[in-house]
């Protein structure tokens, strides 16, 4: 997977190695995991890469097992008391406890962890958001640190949209099979984490979330998690800010476009080349676009409309957004897609 990427004018061309990629779409650490509390004692099933740094335990390890494992010896039962009583009544909760690495060192995380509810009011998976927030020792004042004002705040952004996914895909996993809708859930959450860094990392309390940046790190993030060895994504962002309701839509939007393009333009090919485009225009609107040199779409297909779940969330999107997704086929046989955004829109 090669990237080209520009932003706000400064070029930084070029192959970037897998570490390179994942380093620079991580940023701050926030882990991320997600239980499913209708299976016996609630296992985690997804978590990020992040909560593998900050806990040592590798995927393998901890898929499958509930999150207590991270609890030991100088852990609050008091604290453990509160998580349990939230779980068990379905509530929100913010924590700090002491939790413990692999490797026997303690430290202090910061856990905000609330329920995912189905369109008929059911749990169907908790999301726990984790950061550390010291080293064992003294407890870290909660009042004095405002990640956990930052930290609350997403998530209260971002879980409509979770919910949203999930139910989703609940709907579409009656017709397809449940393995690739994990994977497609997985890859959105990535997408929901990296608006949750970008907002966490802060500390001047702006509200808004520098967009080109997000679009950049969403793009490089689905590049390397459904691209391949010579299909190259190039991203040219300009720099412009978004409330972060319209960033996450904005971010889902380029998130499916972009894995839509991956997955389906370049089938049989060896090499290829996506385009992602931001550009603020005269008439006063942002527009984004994905131009590909693939395939182009199968004969009477017009994208977004009809499709699986990705085509329903951009045309989700599309509406929350009051604009309008278009297609066309490129000259050369491959697609472009693009939206044109109301500036008023951003926030
Ligand atoms: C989404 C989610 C994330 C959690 N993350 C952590 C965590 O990072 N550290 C921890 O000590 N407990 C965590 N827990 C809490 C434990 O899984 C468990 O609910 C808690 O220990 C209370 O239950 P128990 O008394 O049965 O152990 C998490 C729970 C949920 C639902």
């Amino acid at each position: 997977m090669r990237f080209g990427m520009n932003e706000a004018g400064s070029t930084i061309e070029g192959s970037m190695t897998e570490a390179e990629n994942m380093a620079r779409s991580m940023g701050d650490d926030v882990a991320v995991v997600l239980t499913n509390p209708n299976l016996p004692d609630n296992p985690i099933i997804y978590l990020n890469t992040a909560f593998e740094r900050i806990t040592g335990y590798s995927r393998a390890a901890a898929i499958g097992r509930n999150c207590r494992f991270l609890q030991g010896a100088d852990t609050d039962p008091e604290a453990v008391r509160l998580i349990r009583d939230a779980v068990d009544n379905s509530k929100e909760l913010s924590v700090d406890l002491l939790n413990y690495r692999a490797d026997g060192e303690a430290f202090w995380n910061r856990l905000v962890l609330s329920p995912l509810t189905d369109d008929e009011g059911n749990v169907s998976y908790f999301i726990g958001i984790q950061k550390r927030i010291g080293g064992g020792g003294k407890k870290p004042n909660p009042e004095r640190e405002e990640t956990l004002v930052a930290l609350r705040e997403l998530q209260h952004r971002v879980k409509n949209h979770l919910s949203m996914i999930v139910s989703m895909i609940r709907l579409q996993a009656r017709e397809e099979s449940p393995q690739a809708d994990f994977g497609t859930l997985s890859r959105r959450i990535e997408t929901l984490q990296l608006l949750y860094e970008e907002m966490s990392g802060r500390d001047n309390g702006d509200a808004n979330v520098a967009l080109g940046a997000y679009v950049s790190r969403v793009a490089s993030t689905i590049g390397h998690l459904d691209g391949r060895q010579g299909i190259r994504v190039n991203v040219q962002t300009v720099s412009c800010e978004a409330s972060p309701e319209i960033a996450t839509q904005i971010g889902f939007l380029v998130s499916e476009i972009l894995t839509n393009a991956l997955k389906h333009a370049f089938t049989g090919r060896e090499t290829g080349t996506v385009d992602l485009t931001m550009e603020m225009r005269d008439d006063d609107t942002l527009r984004i676009e994905v131009s590909d040199d693939g395939l182009g779409l199968p004969e009477g297909i017009d994208w977004p409309d009809g499709g699986g779940l990705g085509s329903r969330i951009v045309r989700q999107v599309a509406i929350s957004l009051d604009c309008k997704v278009r297609t066309e086929a490129r000259p050369d046989g491959g697609t472009r897609i693009w939206a044109d955004i109301d500036l008023g829109q951003l926030g």
